[in-house]
């Protein structure tokens, strides 16, 4: 099996969910889309993780992304799991989650790492163009539960930079100023981005967010 890369075609499956059979092209169309696993079902990290990520529900919308779950059991198990997620996160969930219980999933997305542990997926998240091509990978440990604010502030930046030659810096927040794009120089910079252009060294030069 291939190692996916950044930019890789996102393998597309059809499986089991909590909410019936999906097809992963099918479920996306021509939005983006987030597709996170974890280890098991009544884990307690999962459990907030699943709830956090229900409550984030309507930035994901705003941004067109859909949301995809996956873990190692079954559907049935997943319905009885997301009772008690709704009950102690006090939320609903409203996305499906993959029951992947032969790990057809997780394999042609190299979700489970022997070092690990050689059964249960780590916390992989992948994010997917409308392309299908594959934008972002993180790997979390099991132990570690993921910052959801994190993951919709890299959409922003991807969604940005889809559309506009500029890259986002660190800690970057929508709303703040984002850097050129090195490859256009700064006289053809200042007629692109009209709402300034500061050169704080040749190779860094930032501009206002062009998008707002
Ligand atoms: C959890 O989700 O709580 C968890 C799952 C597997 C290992 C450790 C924690």
């Amino acid at each position: 099996m291939p190692t996916l890369r950044l930019g890789d075609a996102a393998p597309d499956f059809t499986a089991d969910s909590s909410m019936g059979m999906i097809n992963l092209y099918d479920y996306l169309g021509d939005g983006w889309g987030i597709l996170f696993s974890h280890p098991a079902d009544f884990t307690p990290v999962c459990t907030t993780e699943l709830g956090t990520a229900a409550k984030f529900k309507d930035e994901f919308d705003k941004r067109n992304v859909k949301m995809l779950a996956l873990s190692v059991d079954g559907a049935a198990s997943h319905k009885e799991w997301i009772k008690d997620i709704n009950e102690v996160q006090k939320t609903e969930v409203n996305f499906p989650i993959i029951a992947d219980e032969d790990k057809k999933v997780s394999d042609l997305y190299d979700m489970i790492h022997p070092n690990a542990d050689s059964t249960l997926t780590v916390r992989s998240v992948f994010i997917i163009a409308p392309d299908k091509t594959i934008k972002l990978m993180i790997t979390y440990p099991a132990s570690t539960g993921r910052n959801f604010n994190e993951l919709l502030r890299v959409i922003d930046s991807l969604q940005l930079t889809a559309y506009h030659k500029v890259a986002t810096p660190a800690n970057w927040k929508n709303g703040e100023d984002v850097v050129i794009s090195p490859a256009i120089a700064t006289d053809d910079a200042k007629k692109i981005f009209t709402k300034g252009v500061e050169e704080i060294k040749p190779y860094l030069r930032m501009t206002p967010q062009p998008n707002l």
